[in-house]
């Protein structure tokens, strides 16, 4: 028996907020209303967005909800809803800072607290719960739909409408801050933009080197395609310093060259002279980089020529660069990789854990599924669960 995760529709995510507000908050006031953040895929461009690289995500349907009310006090309260039980929290936001808090609340109020210095909204306190559908620790950006969700909550509380593009852009940067700084999650900005950004119907071409976020076609249903989604369910944490330590490598390059490795001319052989001691390492390292830029940009006009057949080859060269180059895959990705065929497969995400996804026929996704979920059980690795992911709406009001 293969296992699937459920979804709820937008309405019932939005009555389980609401819900947990009533029990978490019985001495406040009913919710402002309702927003959502949905989690994201990331299709190709994986460890480049903090590299001045291109990513090609799209939102999920998945998403996190939160009921949110004003408070006037200054305090932030929080109440989440996590595999069956409820977290709170609470923080005056004045104590919000750099490191401060740096648990699962570190996202929700490092969000309003980057919002706020940043002159997006002001906030004098909130009362919120959170429920959500989107898988923990997946590579899914479940943090991302937190911050975003939060995000939006707290701008249309603020100023009475929904944030446009322009504020959309802002908001992005707030959360990012809020991850990196608060959380000290050393992020990069593909997860916020995805969350913020998405359109049903739509994927993403998010170009780190100009900011550009621009709304694709992505109509694979028109060739009877799916993307199919495998939760390895290995564990998975991206402040466990393996993100940290790839980044940290690319960094030292950058500011070696004073530029992003995109713009650097011949970036391995340039890697290879900042230690030299690490040569070949730096070099592994930084090709990935060049080479999953270049794969983003084809990737990026095989998709607006339709061309699926081409769009999946990529796929496939990524997950091999991820697993030989920058090597952030694990025995678990590398195997629902080789039992999905290999083309239109890789894994997503941060790695070290998570998801694979497969671009596939439509007739495949059972068999695709059950040979993912056999591999895994020969190899006594944990059970995959399985998704088959649709592009939904960035971040909004609910209710
Ligand atoms: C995580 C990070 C992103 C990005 C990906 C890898 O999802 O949050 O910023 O770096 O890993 O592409």
């Amino acid at each position: 028996m293969l296992n699937w995760i459920d979804t709820r529709s937008d309405e019932q995510l939005a009555a389980a907020a609401r819900d947990l507000f009533a029990v978490a908050f019985p001495d406040s006031p009913a919710p402002g209303g309702v927003w959502a953040a949905p989690g994201r895929v990331n299709l190709i461009g994986e460890h480049i967005d903090y590299a001045g690289g291109a990513s090609i995500p799209f939102a999920l349907e998945q998403n996190t909800a939160v009921a949110v009310a004003p408070r006037t006090d200054g305090l932030l309260r929080i109440a989440s809803e996590y595999d069956g039980a409820v977290a709170h929290a609470s923080i005056p936001l004045a104590d919000v800072r750099p490191g401060h808090p740096s648990d699962w609340s570190g996202y929700v109020a490092g969000t309003v607290w980057a919002a706020t210095i940043a002159n997006a909204l002001t906030c004098s306190g909130l009362d919120i719960a959170i429920v959500s559908d989107v898988p923990v620790g997946s590579g899914l950006s479940s943090s991302a739909a937190l911050e975003c969700s939060t995000a939006v909550a707290a701008y249309e509380l603020c100023h009475g409408r929904a944030p446009d593009d322009t504020a959309r852009a802002q908001l992005a940067q707030a959360c990012i801050r809020a991850e990196n700084e608060v959380v000290g999650a050393s992020t990069g900005g593909l997860d916020q933009n995805a969350s913020l950004f998405g359109q049903r119907g739509k994927a993403l071409f998010l170009d780190f080197s100009t900011g550009a976020v621009e709304r694709v076609p992505f109509n694979i249903d028109a060739q009877d395609m799916v993307l199919l989604i495998a939760d390895t369910n290995a564990p998975h944490t991206l402040s466990d310093g393996q993100y940290a330590s790839r980044r940290g490598i690319i960094d030292a390059v950058q500011s070696a060259a004073g530029s992003t490795i995109r713009e650097i001319p011949d970036a391995e052989a340039f890697a290879a002279t900042v230690d030299p001691a690490a040569a070949e390492l730096y070099r592994r390292r930084v090709r990935h980089v060049v080479e999953e830029t270049n794969r983003t940009l084809a990737a990026g006009t095989a998709l607006a020529k339709a061309n699926l057949d081409e769009f999946r080859r990529l796929m496939r060269e990524s997950h091999v660069s991820l697993r030989d180059l920058y090597e952030v895959t694990t025995p678990e990705l590398d195997s629902a990789f080789t039992a999905a065929g290999e083309l239109g497969a890789r894994m997503t995400g941060g790695g070290f854990g998570g998801a694979v996804i497969a671009l596939i026929p439509r007739s495949a996704v059972e068999s695709t599924a059950q040979a993912i979920h056999d591999a895994a059980a020969y190899r006594s690795f944990p059970e995959p669960t399985f998704l088959v992911a649709r592009s939904g709406e960035g971040a909004r009001r609910l209710a």
